[in-house]
């Protein structure tokens, strides 16, 4: 198929209806219910929508009442090719958002895997495919079971590298650990245990990693959405997109404040609907050899 017509990424997002701050149960989210510009939110969130849709097809699912978090859809579950592993959230506040998941993923086409009862996953918020090998990175310690590697690899039949996360703000995988195209990594090593770092350092080589400081990582920078060469987040300073630009990608600010009073930017509202299976993986190789 000619280069042109390749399909174009999908991306499923929820329009923030009913999003609000009504709970803690993450850091960010301590005393900012008050805070929150509903309709500011809804901008933002519009203002992201935008950007993704320069480069996406996006979808879109309803928001579901009373679970004010369920706008952000990377927690919906875990993709591979036609397979999705559906969340199984760790605090009751978000479990009512289950079913609803399962609900768009089953008219949509997908295989459905539902995690065992007793454990924990929240998808693609905790585990994120790299994008150069068949590898999927999955962040345990604060939402997501370290048993859920096992689950994962025999579900989705895919290597599982997990990642020890230790500093509470950043409870989530992607918050704090984002792969990009052509094997880069943007990541904020303080966030991991020793061990994870250097596992990370092991598998992606030094001129790959874009380390990001401690002002980048608090400001979401890892929160990322990559597509193409076009990296899409809430905050980034000008040394990180000087970085970014060095290695082939544009950065894209789009301020996302309002979701980050509950611990969310960029990347938690999306979720790549078309990640890839092996035909995608071999395409997206060659470019790392050739550079090798
Ligand atoms: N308030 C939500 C929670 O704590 C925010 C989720 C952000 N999503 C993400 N993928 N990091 O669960």
């Amino acid at each position: 198929m000619p280069r042109e017509r390749r399909m174009k990424p999908r991306i499923l997002m929820c329009p923030p209806e009913h999003f609000d701050v009504r709970y803690v149960i993450n850091p960010w989210m301590e005393g900012q219910g008050e805070r929150l510009l509903r309709d500011l939110a809804l901008r933002q969130w519009r203002s992201l929508r935008d950007a993704v849709a320069l480069h996406a097809e996006i979808m879109l699912i309803d928001h579901a009442q009373g679970w004010p978090d369920m706008t952000f859809t990377a927690n919906a579950g875990l993709i591979r090719r036609n397979k999705v592993v559906l969340s199984r959230f760790r605090h009751p506040q978000r479990q009512g958002e289950e079913p609803f998941f399962a609900a768009w993923f089953s008219e949509a086409g997908f295989d459905v895997v539902v995690p065992p009862e007793d454990m924990h996953f929240e998808g693609a918020g905790d585990a994120l495919l790299d994008r150069r090998e068949a590898l999927l990175w999955m962040g345990y310690g604060h939402r997501t079971d370290v048993r859920a590697a096992d689950m994962l690899e025999n579900a989705l039949d895919i290597e599982v590298e997990p990642l020890r996360l230790v500093d509470p703000r950043f409870y989530h995988l992607d918050t704090c650990f984002c792969p990009l195209a052509r094997g880069y990594l943007l990541y904020y090593p303080a966030a991991f245990d020793f061990a994870s770092v250097r596992r990370i350092e092991a598998r992606v080589p030094a001129d790959r990693r874009i380390a990001v400081s401690e002002i980048d990582a608090l400001g979401f920078a890892c929160n990322a959405v990559n597509l193409g060469d076009s990296v899409i987040l809430n905050a980034a300073s000008e040394s990180l997109s000087r970085s970014l630009a060095g290695r082939g990608f544009r950065t894209l600010r789009v301020p996302l404040g309002e979701f980050m009073r509950a611990g969310g930017a960029a990347k938690c509202l999306t979720l790549r609907l078309d990640e890839p299976g092996k035909v995608a993986l071999r395409r997206e190789r060659q470019p790392i050899a050739e550079a090798a």
